[in-house]
Parts: structure tokens; C-alpha cells; sequence
């Protein structure tokens, strides 16, 4: 066996989306092996075949896309965190795939129920303990650009300061190079909502709405007596993105920056520390701290709102065999560009990527049906191997040789997959046999 591909074996756990088939496969709930997410119990196929979707703001620079693309990289890319994340195979896109929250993060040992972490913990790093089991959320990435500021308490100003506090404070990785930071910048920065007709720009209800949403809406923005004077508009404004950028005490634990509610329809679980599963909980906790007694027809009303504030529809899309070779051609696009700039340590980390995204679509292609279409993937990328080596050597000349190879390899091993793809793992009837034969 090639050695990149025992590799992905041995750190299973890359996850991309959620996870991958071999960590799938690897089904263990010791925290001492350490070495896999577990999905929540039923969603195992379901995390296999569908992801979240990610939205762009998009930009005609092409310095500007140049940048972007190569943040998109940086966010899977293997080598950015500490020594146990990068063990067991966690990047960025582990936590926040396509920019949104993971909802299906598990990490037994350190997650309380579905997309909470305790990152206060001595795991990835061991100053971090504070000797408790604290887990919190996940938060979703989209639209991040108009939310500071960040981390749940609301402690950092920028990106730039929470993104180098999680590489660095959080999961022990080295401080970032320049460009690899303003990289993963970029990227976040462009990140939208998911697009809602049922809100303009300014955050009110658009005709679309319903007539139940509307009368929520009204109650949302209305000052009520008890609550000094706020609504609960005067936090979640809803021409900033339902949040004030402001850390409050609402009696969940010190201060806590108010959230945005877009994407809140996607489900929950809600508050800084996944206290409760439902909106409709979340959204009787300020009534409740406010003394004031909804009626269920309230209680109603005001949650449809909150659904339709939250609306997030087309939020995920199929795992596709097409998709997952858009991404890697994008990948090899940027690294085209990362040789013409000469960078070889920006060239050396999408590489790594890529190698590890084509490893992924291997995993889909088991068994004796597929040997020509893993032979032509193990082809290719060793053939990208070649370009980061050149590329480290300075031998720009020969790394772009390598790559037009590459390329070509690239076409080949496309046309061999394509002729196989029917019977390969990306079809969730076949991934969902495969897996239940294994763990039986
Ligand atoms: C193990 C899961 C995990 C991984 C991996 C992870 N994050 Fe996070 N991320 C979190 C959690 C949990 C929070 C909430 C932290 C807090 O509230 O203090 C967070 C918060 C953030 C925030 C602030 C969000 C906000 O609204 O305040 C940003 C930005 C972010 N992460 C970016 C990244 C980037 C970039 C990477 C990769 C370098 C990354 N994260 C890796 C779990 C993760
Ligand atoms: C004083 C500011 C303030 C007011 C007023 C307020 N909220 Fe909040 N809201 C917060 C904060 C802060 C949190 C986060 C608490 C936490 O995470 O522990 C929150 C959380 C929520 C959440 C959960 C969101 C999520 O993603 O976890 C919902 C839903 C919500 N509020 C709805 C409402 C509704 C409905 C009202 C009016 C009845 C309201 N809020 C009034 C500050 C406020």
C-alpha cells in the first residue's frame, strides 16, 4: 500500500465535512484511542452524504480570489493546528465545514452532546485546563464578517485576534506565517449568511413571511415592562445581524456576547453552552428573566419569527464525486498560482491538502471493482508530491513541469473514477450497506 494512503488510514479521523468513511469505520467510544469523532448515533450515513453548503460573497479582484481561495485551503489544511489536533487529523473545517457549525461533532471525552468542545481542556493543550467539563458550542462561521466581536464572551476585537488565539492558545499550533493569516482572513471575511427571502436587508419580515411571523416580529421589537426598558430587538437588532456586538448577563453564566439568530432555524443547540435543544426554549428564557408570562399563542408567535429569521433553506447539498474533484481542481488551481508567485511553503501546504482531499475520494473507491481508478488517484498524487518538492528546492521551472504533469494525471484518474463512480461510496445506498456490513 502506498504510503500517503496508510497514512490517511492511520489518522482515520480526517473529517472534513463531519467525517470521513475510515472514521466512520472506526467506531469506538474509548477517548483513550482517541482517534475518532463520533457522530451522534443515527447520523452516521447522513454525515456521509450530505454537507453543509458554503457561501461566498463573491469578488472580482483577482488578488482579493487569490487569497480567498488559498484561506478556503488553509482551513482544511493538516498542518495548521497543534500536534494532537493535527494527530488526530482535526482542521478548521472539522469544527466549522463550509463555514457553518458541525452538528454532528462528537468528541467523547470532551463533548457534552452533538457540536459542543471543551476547549478548556488539557488536550490539545495542556495550559489550557481549568479542571473542569465545560463544553460550548460550536458556533457557525457565516456572515462572521458583521459579528464582532468574537468568541462567545465577546473577548476579541478582530478576526485576525480570535483566529490566531484559536490556532495558537487554543490548539497549540505555531503563530501563523503573515500569509497564511491573511490567507485564512479573506476567507472568513467572505463568508455570508445563507440567503433568506423572508428577510430584507434590514432584517424585517419581507411579504413572504407569514401573518403569524409578523405578529412575532411585533412582539420581538416592542418594549415590554420589566425588562428595563428593552425589547428584544434592543440586543438582536435585526439590522446587525440580530446582535449587538454587546456581552450581557442573561443569567446563563457571566456575560456573554449576544448571538446572532440567522441560521437559528437549522437547529440548535442553543445558548454559549448548548443548554437547550429547542428555539422555542431559548426564546422563553429572556420572557422568563423578564418575569413575563407568554401565552402558548404568544409563546407561538414568537418562535414562528425566530424560524423565519432563521430560515437557512438549501443550507447543505449532496457529497458529491463531482463536488469533492471541484475542490481539489480549484486547490491545484491556487497552486498554480502559488508557483508563479514562487512561495514554496505556501505551495508545500496545498499540496499537503490536496494530497489529503484526493486520499478522501479514494476511501470512496473500495475493493477490487475500483483498482484502476485507485492506481490513476495514487498517480496523481504523487505526481503533486513532486511539485512541492521541486517548489521547496526553488526549482520553480521544474515544480510547473511536475504540475502540468500533474495536471494531465489529474484528467486521467477523473475519467477512470467517472467510469466507476455508480458503484463507488458516493452513492449513500451502496455507503450505507458498506458500513453496516462493517460494523457487524
Ligand atoms: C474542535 C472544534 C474547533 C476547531 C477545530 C476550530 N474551531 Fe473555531 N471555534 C470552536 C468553538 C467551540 C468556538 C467558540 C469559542 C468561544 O466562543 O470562545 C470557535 C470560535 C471560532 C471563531 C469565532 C466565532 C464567533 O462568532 O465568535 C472563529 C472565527 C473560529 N472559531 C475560526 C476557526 C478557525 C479559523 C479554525 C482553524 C484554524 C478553527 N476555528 C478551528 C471550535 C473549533
Ligand atoms: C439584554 C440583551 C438581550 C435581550 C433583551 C434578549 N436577548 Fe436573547 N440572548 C442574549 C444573550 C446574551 C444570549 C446568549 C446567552 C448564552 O449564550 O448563554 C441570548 C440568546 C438568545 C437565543 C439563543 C440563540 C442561540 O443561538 O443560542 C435566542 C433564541 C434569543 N436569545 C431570543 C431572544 C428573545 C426572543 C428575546 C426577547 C424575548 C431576547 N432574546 C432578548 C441577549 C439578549
Amino acid at each position: 500500500m502506498p504510503r500517503w494512503h496508510l497514512n490517511i488510514l492511520v489518522t482515520a479521523a480526517v473529517f472534513a465535512w463531519g467525517l470521513t468513511v475510515q472514521g466512520a469505520l472506526a467506531q469506538t467510544d474509548s477517548f483513550a484511542r482517541r482517534s475518532r469523532w463520533l457522530p451522534w448515533p443515527g447520523s452516521l450515513t447522513a454525515g456521509l452524504t450530505r454537507r453543509a453548503k458554503e457561501f461566498q460573497r463573491s469578488t472580482k479582484d483577482a488578488e482579493e480570489r487569490f487569497w480567498v481561495g488559498l484561506g478556503a485551503v488553509v482551513f482544511r489544511a493538516p498542518t495548521v493546528l497543534g500536534l494532537e489536533a493535527r494527530r488526530i487529523g482535526m482542521t478548521c473545517e472539522t469544527c466549522h465545514g463550509g463555514g457553518d457549525a458541525n452538528r454532528r461533532f462528537f468528541l467523547a471525552g470532551l463533548s457534552s452532546k452533538p457540536r459542543t468542545v471543551d476547549l478548556t481542556s488539557a488536550v490539545f493543550r495542556r495550559a489550557n485546563d481549568d479542571g473542569r467539563f465545560n463544553p460550548i458550542r460550536i458556533p457557525s462561521l457565516r456572515g462572521i464578517a458583521a459579528t464582532a466581536p468574537y468568541g462567545h464572551r465577546g473577548r476579541f476585537a478582530t478576526l485576525r485576534a480570535i483566529t490566531r488565539h484559536v490556532i495558537v492558545d487554543e490548539f497549540a499550533g505555531k503563530p501563523p506565517a503573515p500569509k497564511v493569516m491573511r490567507a485564512l482572513i479573506a476567507y472568513l471575511r467572505v463568508l455570508k449568511p445563507v440567503p433568506n427571502r423572508l428577510l430584507d436587508p434590514a432584517g424585517r419580515l419581507t411579504r413572504a413571511a407569514s401573518d403569524q411571523a409578523r405578529r412575532g416580529q411585533a412582539m420581538f421589537t416592542k418594549t415590554w415592562p420589566g425588562a428595563r426598558g428593552r425589547s428584544c430587538a434592543s440586543c438582536h437588532r435585526p439590522a446587525r445581524a440580530f446582535t449587538d456586538g454587546k456581552a450581557h448577563d442573561v443569567g446563563t453564566g457571566g456575560r456573554i456576547e449576544t448571538p446572532s439568530l440567522l441560521g437559528a432555524a437549522l437547529g440548535g443547540p442553543f445558548m454559549h453552552d448548548g443548554r437547550f435543544e429547542r428555539l422555542d426554549q431559548a426564546a422563553g428564557h429572556y420572557a422568563n428573566i423578564a418575569g413575563r408570562v407568554l401565552t402558548p399563542r404568544q409563546r407561538g408567535e414568537l418562535v414562528a419569527f425566530l424560524h423565519e429569521v432563521g430560515a437557512a433553506e438549501g443550507a447543505d447539498e449532496p457529497i458529491t464525486l463531482a463536488a469533492d474533484l471541484a475542490r481539489v481542481g480549484s486547490a491545484v488551481a491556487i497552486l498554480a498560482l502559488t508557483l508563479k508567485r514562487k512561495e514554496p511553503t505556501l505551495a508545500g501546504l496545498v499540496v499537503v491538502t490536496v494530497r489529503r482531499d484526493i486520499g478522501r475520494i479514494h476511501d470512496r473507491f473500495p475493493g477490487a471493482g475500483h483498482t484502476q481508478a485507485r492506481r490513476r488517484l495514487v498517480r496523481w498524487s504523487r505526481l503533486l508530491q513532486l511539485v512541492a518538492r521541486a517548489a521547496e528546492k526553488k526549482a520553480f521551472t521544474r515544480a510547473r513541469s511536475a504540475l502540468a504533469k500533474s495536471l494531465v494525471a489529474g484528467r486521467d484518474a477523473t475519467a477512470a473514477l467517472s467510469r466507476t463512480a455508480a458503484t463507488s461510496l458516493y452513492d449513500p445506498v451502496r455507503l450505507k450497506a458498506f458500513l453496516a456490513a462493517r460494523r457487524n
